[in-house]
């Protein structure tokens, strides 16, 4: 069923959210990994997805807009940096805790700006029919992004797309050697 945009990205966070309690209590490091690997992708997906649909909206629609916009890609540049880092690395590597630590922790930062303060002030200036469409968008945008990160690739449209086109297939098909664990936002 489609949902608006503020519930499709709203959904991202939370399918994110889960998979984090999910890896702090996992012991088995085996199955730590393939939720680690789901985080990686899930977060991938949503930053893309995000900045190719709602961060356009948000430059547009609210006053102070751009200045958010340039925040938040700021924000996701680091994060991918660093989920860069630790798709290069296993659960038992030296390092991999903290690093996985810093990167939930700027996620959670992140989003809390997004949902308390970004989000609702977009939902406040648009129009139910037009955040309806643009969640039909969303979710079809969602399908066809790079599911791994990529810190040097463009983060805005037209270009992001455009380079996405090329990324998504490549990374689909190494995913297809990597283990992952379902989630309640069904397979990429
Ligand atoms: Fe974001
Ligand atoms: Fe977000």
């Amino acid at each position: 069923m489609t949902k608006d945009l503020i519930s499709e990205v709203i959904e991202d966070h939370n399918v994110v959210k889960d998979l984090i309690c999910r890896y702090r209590k996992e012991t088995d490091p085996k199955e730590q990994q393939k939720i680690a690997n789901t985080i990686v992708r899930e977060l991938s997906v949503h930053s893309a997805t995000e900045e190719i649909c709602a961060y356009p909206l948000i430059e547009k629609h609210l006053s102070d807009g751009k200045k958010i916009a340039d925040k938040n890609r700021e924000e996701h540049l680091q994060l991918k940096k660093d989920l860069y880092q630790l798709d290069s690395m296993k659960v038992p590597d030296e390092g991999y805790g903290d690093l996985f630590k810093r990167v939930i922790e700027e996620f959670e930062h992140h989003i809390q700006e997004e949902e308390k303060e970004t989000y609702p002030k977009l939902k406040a200036s648009l129009a139910d029919d037009l955040l309806m469409k643009e969640g039909e968008k969303y979710e079809k945008t969602r399908n066809s992004v790079p599911t791994r990160p990529h810190p040097s690739a463009p983060d805005k449209p037209p270009f992001e797309t455009a380079v996405g086109m090329v990324q998504a297939p490549v990374d689909k098909t190494y995913d297809q050697v990597r283990d992952f664990v379902e989630t309640n936002r069904g397979k990429i």
